[in-house]
C-alpha cells in the first residue's frame, strides 16, 4: 500500500490564481512559448504557510508532465539547495514565466509584458501576504529581473524581505562559460548569505557547502508532498525520463517519456 503524502492543491488567493490565468494570447507560441503544455503554476506550499520564496525561470518537459515547477534536473538541484538551508517543506516555488519556453531569444523579451508582469505580481503578492516569507531566492537572470521589477513597482513598494540572487541551476551548460565549479561557488556564497538571515527553517542545520560537484545527497528526490496525488516514485527520484520529442511538433512541444529501469 502506498501512503505517500501529496499536494492537496492551492488554497485561497493561490487557488484563485490557478482558476484564472493568462492564455496563449499572452504567452504566444509565435513568441517562443510552449503554450500547448498549459501553465505550470508552482511547487511547494501554495497555502500561505511558506517561509522561503524561490523564483525560477520557466517549466521544462518534466514539469509539463508532473504539473509542478522545478521537478526535473534543475528542480532536484534546487531541492538540495533549499534543504541545505533546512527548508524541507515550508517553501513556495514559482517561475518568472507561467508557460515553458522553446526559444529563449524570442520569449525572454516578453518578461515584462504588462499582462505577464501583472499576473506574476499577483503570485508574489499572494506569497508575501501572510507576512511569513523570510527570504526570497531567485535562480537566474530572468527570475532576478522579475523580482526587481516587482520590488520597484507600486505593488512591491513596501516589500523589504531579504532577497538573494543565484545562478540558474542548469547554468553550467556543457561547453558554456559557466562551469559546475562556478555554479557551486556561486551557490555557496548565496547559501552563506541566506543561512545567516533565515530564522525559522523547518530544521535548524549547520550549513554544509558544496564541494567540487553535487553529491548524490545534494540531489534529493522531489518530496511526494509537492506533487499531485499518485505520481510514481521514479518521476521524483530520477532525471531525464522526459525528453523533447522527435519529431519536435508544433512549438517543439512533443515530449517523449521513457520509464527508467527499476
Ligand atoms: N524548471 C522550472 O520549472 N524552472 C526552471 O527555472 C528550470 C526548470
Amino acid at each position: 500500500m502506498i501512503t505517500d503524502p501529496f499536494d492537496p492543491g492551492p488554497t485561497g488567493r493561490f487557488r484563485t490564481l490557478c482558476r484564472r490565468y493568462p492564455d496563449d494570447t499572452v504567452f504566444r507560441g509565435a513568441d517562443g512559448f510552449r503554450s500547448l503544455w498549459g501553465p505550470v503554476f508552482y511547487r511547494g506550499r501554495a497555502n500561505g504557510t511558506a517561509r522561503l520564496l524561490v523564483v525560477g525561470q520557466d517549466p521544462a518537459q518534466t514539469e509539463a508532465f508532473t504539473r509542478r515547477i522545478l521537478s526535473g534536473q534543475a528542480g532536484r538541484r534546487v531541492q538540495g539547495f533549499v534543504e541545505k538551508l533546512g527548508f524541507t517543506s515550508s517553501y513556495l516555488m514559482v517561475n518568472a514565466f507561467l508557460y515553458g519556453i522553446y526559444n529563449q531569444k524570442m520569449a525572454l523579451p516578453h518578461l515584462n509584458d504588462p499582462e505577464v508582469v501583472a499576473y506574476r505580481h499577483r503570485w508574489f503578492a499572494a506569497a508575501l501576504a501572510p507576512g511569513r516569507i523570510e527570504a526570497v531566492v531567485t535562480f537566474g537572470t530572468p527570475a532576478f529581473e522579475a523580482w526587481r521589477t516587482f520590488v520597484t513597482s507600486p505593488e512591491g513598494a513596501d516589500v523589504s524581505v531579504f532577497h538573494q540572487r543565484a545562478l540558474h541551476p542548469t547554468a553550467d551548460k556543457p561547453g558554456g562559460p559557466i562551469s559546475r565549479r562556478d555554479l557551486l561557488d556561486n551557490w555557496n556564497v548565496a547559501l552563506g548569505r541566506l543561512h545567516a538571515r533565515v530564522q525559522q527553517p523547518d530544521e535548524a542545520r549547520p550549513l554544509v557547502p558544496y564541494g567540487a560537484d553535487f553529491t548524490p545527497a545534494e540531489l534529493p528526490a522531489i518530496p511526494s508532498r509537492d506533487l499531485p496525488a499518485g505520481l510514481p516514485g521514479w518521476m521524483r527520484d530520477t532525471d531525464f525520463w522526459a525528453t523533447l520529442g522527435d519529431p519536435p511538433g508544433t512549438e517543439r512541444a512533443n515530449i517523449s517519456v521513457e520509464v527508467p529501469p527499476a
